[in-house]
């Protein structure tokens, strides 16, 4: 038997709708054949697949990050804008492959119109100059006369796009990355980067170039920027073919965003910076399968990459104060929840926690307190690349509880980890009480193992309704799922 009590009075903080966020990138088939299909009967005129489209409205994504990734750092943007059949064909070093060029800047604002979601673009520090990335800002949000605001309008955008927020290089730490950097030769460049694409447009949000939250190129990168950026960025992939390690290992994610709130608070005390900082999470997922340069990361995700995914979602709920924004990665193809293919698409498992915690999760987070049995990881079977056998017992029970302003409405995503046996539980309200009865939206399936597919949706949504009882429900979580369960309470 498990225990979850909530007190309403007990607030952490407000959830930004941002950790809901999407990534797509110049890899595999994730633009090309993903979301944009040019001739396919699925497309409309323009070349956007249209099924695609509407399954990622399901995610609710408030802020996609394009176009890359490791592609954006050998990537010119000038080679993605005006006439389609005059765009160079380019060798593409990142994933050594061929860049078309069709789609680009203005194709890829477009396509953010079409989903609802804010614009967010990533330079690049690789190959790029300083120029080309004061040049981009300029093109997107230029009102003025001059050169670039012109051409924008010359390819048939009379208004600025106005893209607000800017990542400076991705992954710059990396071997595998175009132009890679120490910490303190990327500081010195990002700064400079940083002052002319703000001067070009002072309204801009810019994200510094993180690694894991952990690492003394955080410290350091932290230190250097701070007066620049309003956001840090963290990129962490777990995933393991052991259950337990691939469950728990989210968790790394708590121990990193931790770090980085201390890391973030000592640079803003020591230099007396007044303007905040958060952390844009804006690579994470569920990846160890589909690696290498030229696999095309067409992950398979199964029930226990649902549990996963649904934990790191839990974790930024905690840790609201200090991540405000999250990209997951990707959103169709490559490592991503949608699947496609010439005559249609399928939802992976990990698409169904994603889409109940972005449409059920509300905008306030409680701090739940949790009883139940736990798992300790003491030995892990590499949760690549990040170990949390250090940390824990964890809970077998992963609980994050949201409400309104009000506190007239409640929303609590249960992670059942044990993998063979359902958990009975109850739920008691401290100072408050249930109305009426409570809805259960449950992801499960036969194993941990189970999987989707084109015409097998095996691991899908059920609903159910359960009875409240004054200030408490009982409910019997199902083995190895995750629950958003959706309550009415009494004011
Ligand atoms: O999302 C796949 C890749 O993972 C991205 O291109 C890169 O930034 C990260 O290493």
């Amino acid at each position: 038997m498990a225990r979850i009590k909530i007190d309403l009075d007990r607030r952490v903080g407000e959830l930004d709708r941002r950790v809901f966020g999407g990534f797509i990138e110049h890899l595999g088939r994730c633009i090309y054949g993903g979301v944009f299909d040019e001739g396919s009967p699925l497309s409309d005129e323009r070349g956007y697949r249209l099924d695609v489209l509407e399954a990622a409205k399901g995610l609710r994504t408030p802020i996609l990050r394009w176009p890359g990734g490791n592609f954006v750092s050998g990537y010119h943007w000038t080679d993605g804008i005006g006439p389609r059949e005059e765009r160079p064909r380019k060798t593409e070093l990142a994933w050594l492959t061929e860049e078309s060029n069709r789609f680009g800047t203005d194709e890829f604002i477009e396509y953010c119109r079409l989903l609802g979601t804010e614009p967010y673009i990533c330079v690049n520090m690789g190959t790029g100059t300083m120029d080309e990335a004061q040049a981009w800002v300029e093109y997107c949000n230029g009102t003025g006369d001059t050169y670039w605001a012109d051409l924008r309008r010359k390819n048939g955008h009379a208004e600025p796009h106005n893209v607000r927020y800017w990542g400076l290089g991705n992954e710059m730490y990396g071997e595998w990355q175009i132009g890679a950097l120490s910490a303190e030769d990327y500081v010195k460049k990002a700064r400079e980067f940083a002052k002319v694409m703000k001067w070009t447009d002072p309204t801009i949000e810019l994200v510094g170039c993180g690694l894991s939250g952990l690492a003394d190129w955080d410290r350091v990168v932290i230190e250097g920027l701070a007066p620049f950026v309003d956001y840090h960025s963290i990129h962490i992939y777990t995933g393991s073919d052991d259950y337990w390690s691939n469950v728990l290992a989210p968790h790394q994610a708590d121990r990193a965003l931790r770090a980085m709130h201390a890391m973030i608070e000592r640079a803003r005390y020591e230099q007396r910076i007044d303007h905040p900082i958060h952390v844009a999470y804006d690579e994470w997922n569920v990846w160890f399968r589909e690696r290498g340069q030229t696999s095309g990361l067409e992950e398979r995700y199964n029930l226990s990459d649902a549990l996963a995914v649904a934990t790191y979602i839990n974790v930024f709920a905690r840790n609201c104060e200090t991540v405000k924004i999250a990209n997951l990665a990707q959103m169709v193809n490559v490592i991503a929840p949608i699947f496609t293919n010439e005559e249609g698409l399928f939802l992976q498992t990990i698409y169904h926690p994603l889409r109940l915690c972005a449409e059920h999760m509300q905008e306030v987070v409680l701090d739940a307190h949790v009883d139940c049995e736990t798992h300790d990881l003491s030995t892990e079977a590499s949760s690549w690349p990040h170990r949390v056998s250090d940390m824990g017992p964890f809970d077998l029970l992963d609980v994050s509880a949201t409400c309104d302003a009000t506190g007239s409405a409640l929303t609590l995503v249960v992670v059942n980890r044990d993998p063979d046996r359902a958990t009975q539980t109850t739920i008691q309200l401290a100072d408050s009480s249930f109305e009426g009865d409570a809805a259960a939206y449950e992801v499960t399936g036969k194993d941990p193992g189970s999987i989707n597919d084109f015409g097998h949706p095996t691991v899908g949504v059920d609903e159910r309704s359960v009875q409240t009882t004054g200030s408490s429900l009982e409910h019997s979580f199902p083995a190895c799922s995750v629950t958003v369960l959706r309550a009415r309470l009494a004011t």
